[in-house]
């Protein structure tokens, strides 16, 4: 497979069929997944997305998928929140650190996204392997927030690097998997369980897998000169996370991205991107997620 093909389809479209969290999960004892420290550099506001390095960034591609679960190994939990940052190839990261290699694009959160699980628990995303620095094993961060607030917040290391030895994997229990190496670049699955009922589950998922749980409003005026006044609304508590793309779906950048009530809420763009500069004239997406769920509205810029 063309990797133009592999990364339109994504991880999920590509490795989906093949692996079936059922399989992964009955080989397997049940082990709540082990916590780790978040270390100096999350940072909040990450924006969805499910590739986090676009393709001239450095490095050897990687692509880590898995299945989130409760406490029995089995019940997925879908709409929780993956949240992953990491290095780069040299070692360093965005919004902390002034990187001196890749991110050719200036995006302010370079290698840092938020992906939402699906119906069967799956989430899966795509970057490059993360750098060394400081003399720590090559690594992801991840924070993971179920729809009821619980969270984990760990790490996954890699069986191929050498600086991980028996000791830091028996100190580090299920969190460094092994890689495979195809075409398309390194491939691994990390299957998080998380430390909660399954019937706590299915009660929280209520609200967010409502499908008229939110909407996104009129949007005024469009085409726009200066700003455009984006109305929304959601129906219940949720995680809401709009964002400006433009029409090839480059993320331009995120207008909004928290935990929030249930109203009628509006947000003004005023046709900057991530680093404050103005954008060219031009059509462009506003894409609104609400869990699992999104709605896309076209505006026009005209100078
Ligand atoms: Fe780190």
């Amino acid at each position: 497979m063309k990797r133009r093909s592999f990364i339109k389809n994504g991880i999920i479209g590509t490795l989906g069929a093949g692996i079936m969290p059922s399989s992964i999960l009955s080989s397997r004892d049940c082990t709540i997944t082990h916590s780790d420290i978040l270390g100096p550099y999350w940072s909040p506001n990450h924006p969805h997305r499910t590739i986090l390095a676009n393709l001239e960034e450095p490095g050897t591609r990687i692509f880590i998928s898995g299945v989130v679960t409760t406490n029995d190994c089995e019940t997925p939990i879908q709409n929780a929140l993956v949240d992953v940052w990491q290095a780069n190839n040299d070692g360093c990261y965005t919004v902390f650190q002034d990187c001196q290699s890749g991110n050719s694009n200036n995006d302010q959160y370079n290698l840092r996204g938020l992906i939402v699980t699906d119906q069967n628990g799956y989430y899966g995303f795509e970057s490059i392997f993360p750098g060394y620095y400081a003399g720590r094993p090559r690594h992801f961060h991840y924070k993971v927030t179920s729809p009821s607030g619980l969270e984990l917040v760990t790490q996954c290391y890699f069986k191929v690097d050498p600086l991980i030895d028996e000791d830091w994997e028996e100190n580090h229990l299920g969190l460094v998997i092994p890689l495979e190496e195809t075409e398309n670049g390194l491939v691994g699955i990390l299957d998080i369980v998380m430390n909660e009922e399954a019937s706590l589950t299915s009660i929280d998922n209520k609200p967010f897998s409502s499908p008229n749980g939110f909407s996104l409003d009129t949007l005024y005026p469009n085409p726009f000169n200066n700003s455009i006044k984006i109305d929304f609304t959601i129906n219940n508590l949720g995680y809401v996370d709009i964002g400006i793309y433009d029409i090839t779906g480059k993320w331009i950048l995120n207008l909004i991205g928290k935990q929030m009530q249930s109203g009628k809420y509006n947000i003004v763009w005023k046709g900057s991107d991530v680093a404050g500069n103005a954008v060219a004239s031009g059509p462009y997406l506003v894409i609104m997620k609400f869990g699992s769920s999104i709605q896309t509205k076209k505006i026009k810029l005209i100078k």
